[in-house]
């Protein structure tokens, strides 16, 4: 049994504090004549069909930091800095900062902050496109890490500490090791043997845990990194721990080794100078309902879901799911599944115009389904009802084998830094033309946002089944100059 639970039950006694909630509740019993920014002016100046579907109230709430003693994110002050101490405390860190545009403004400020110029980073390929940034940012070098494949899936899978270990040895000039986990599709790594390698060669890890952050609150799910020895991991708790969209949190763990006031000084340069108080406060609703009994259940109840659904579509002939495997293990509710004779694409518009389902995503072999903590037992039958009859019915016979690629699974042929390539004189060329040249762009579509390109890699064929969409690349203009 992991130790937060017992913790958070015990606290239910308590009141469960949410401070810019609160703050926000005074704010708005407590109107004051307003001559500063927003300018809408608690929505008297907003467009009216825009404030007849968001309502009244959402526009009064909304505000920056600064006014009616809402406190500041930069510096955090007020009830702001006490609802980042409470959800550090919550999730078992040193220090929380709340991010707004998302777990990028986390993963960017790492960089900046983290890393600099020539440093080598150890990286996995399939890292999302907010490190790729960062390091162009920053000038690091990313040494990359290329995970298991799970080629039935067409899927990258867990990296291993061996991996990371050899690496290490290899190159004593690697400074900071940055893994993702889970994957996309929800597989886990183990973190604890990868982080023992990092201290052994005395490196920071930190993890892009993006889509793991109910883990710290339900034993049936993975451990998070933040006990397993990483020293910052960022969360995207508007994916799946119930904050509104773009709301992210990153943390310092508690033996870090990393200093918090130069993340801090990055995150400031990053950030909006005016920070949105429903964002912030929606950030610090979904920490408060996570601490409570509602919360705990709710994601005992997307566990039960997951298992339902999962047992559900084991029984579904010609329905496959993704589970855990040898040497790699899952998160339950991420349920990754193909259906034969279908490509994930098809799946998903199937599910689309015919039973009004929508999935968080589909590659050209399956479809992703997330159990939120918001969906209900009889969603979930619904769905399965579907599958059900997508795999036994006519679908079968419209079958179309797309040419194109979803999920990027290649291997890079790097020929120049990342940041020279990116800063380089450009050209755009005819996507044909351009096998042979050297990218000088990042291609990593969303979702998943991995990288299919990135600045500085060889373009070849294998690039082109990802690349329909695209007419013409950009690409380095003289090569040799660099
Ligand atoms: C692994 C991973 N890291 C970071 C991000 C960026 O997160 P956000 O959308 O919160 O900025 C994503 C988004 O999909 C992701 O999948």
């Amino acid at each position: 049994m992991k130790n937060i639970i017992p913790e958070i039950n015990k606290k239910e006694s308590v009141t469960i504090k949410a401070p810019i909630v609160e703050a926000l509740k005074t704010a708005y019993k407590n109107p004051t004549y307003q001559f500063h920014i927003p300018g809408h002016t608690k929505g008297k100046a907003v467009f009216k069909d825009f404030k007849k579907l968001i309502g009244d109230k959402a526009l009064s709430l909304d505000t920056t930091d600064e006014f009616d003693n809402l406190g500041t994110l930069h510096p955090a002050t007020g009830p702001i800095k006490e609802a980042q101490e409470l959800a550090a405390e919550t999730f078992g860190a040193r220090k929380t900062f709340f991010l707004l545009n998302g777990s990028t403004a986390g993963n960017l400020a790492i960089a900046m902050s983290m890393t600099k110029k020539g440093q080598k980073i150890i990286v996995n390929r399939n890292c999302h496109r907010s490190i790729l940034t960062g390091l162009m940012i920053s000038g690091a070098e990313p040494v990359w890490v290329c995970p298991n494949r799970i080629e039935d899936w067409s899927i990258w899978g867990n990296i291993e500490a061996y991996q990371i270990e050899e690496l290490l040895e290899k190159d004593k000039d690697i400074s900071m090791v940055w893994i993702t986990n889970p994957t996309y599709e929800g597989v886990v790594s183990d973190v604890k043997s990868i982080s023992e390698v990092c201290k052994k060669y005395h490196v920071p890890l930190v993890v892009d845990e993006a889509h793991g952050c109910l883990w710290n609150f339900n034993r049936h799910l993975p451990e998070t990194a933040l006990k397993l020895g990483a020293d910052a991991v960022v969360h995207s708790l508007h994916k799946t721990g119930g904050s509104m969209s773009q709301t992210s949190m990153l943390h310092i763990s508690k033996d870090s080794c990393l200093d918090e006031k130069r993340i801090e000084k990055a995150l400031k340069l990053l950030h909006t100078t005016s920070p949105s108080l429903i964002l912030l406060a929606s950030l610090d609703a979904a920490r408060a309902n996570l601490q409570t009994n509602n919360g705990l259940n709710l994601i005992d109840k997307a566990v039960a879901n997951a298992k339902y659904l999962r047992k559900r579509l084991d029984e579904i002939p010609g329905l496959h799911q993704l589970k855990g495997d040898f040497g790699y293990k899952t998160d339950v509710t991420k349920v990754f599944i193909k259906i034969d004779g279908l490509s994930g694409k098809r799946l998903e518009s199937i599910l689309e115009i015919d039973f009004n389902i929508e999935v968080e995503s589909a590659s050209d072999i399956g479809v992703l389904i997330l159990c939120n903590l918001g969906n209900k037992r009889s969603e979930f039958k619904y769905l399965a009802d579907s599958l059900e009859k997508i795999a036994s019915q006519h679908y079968k016979d419209i079958y179309y084998l797309e040419n194109r690629k979803h999920m990027p699974m290649l291997e890079p042929q790097i020929k120049m830094s990342l940041r020279d390539a990116y800063y380089a004189d450009k050209e755009t060329i005819n996507k044909k033309d351009a096998i042979g040249r050297i990218s000088a762009e990042v291609i990593a579509e969303c979702p998943p946002g991995i990288s299919i390109l990135l600045p500085g890699e060889l373009i070849t064929d294998a690039h082109l089944p990802y690349l329909n969409d695209y007419e013409t690349l950009e690409v380095v203009k003289n090569p040799l100059q660099y």
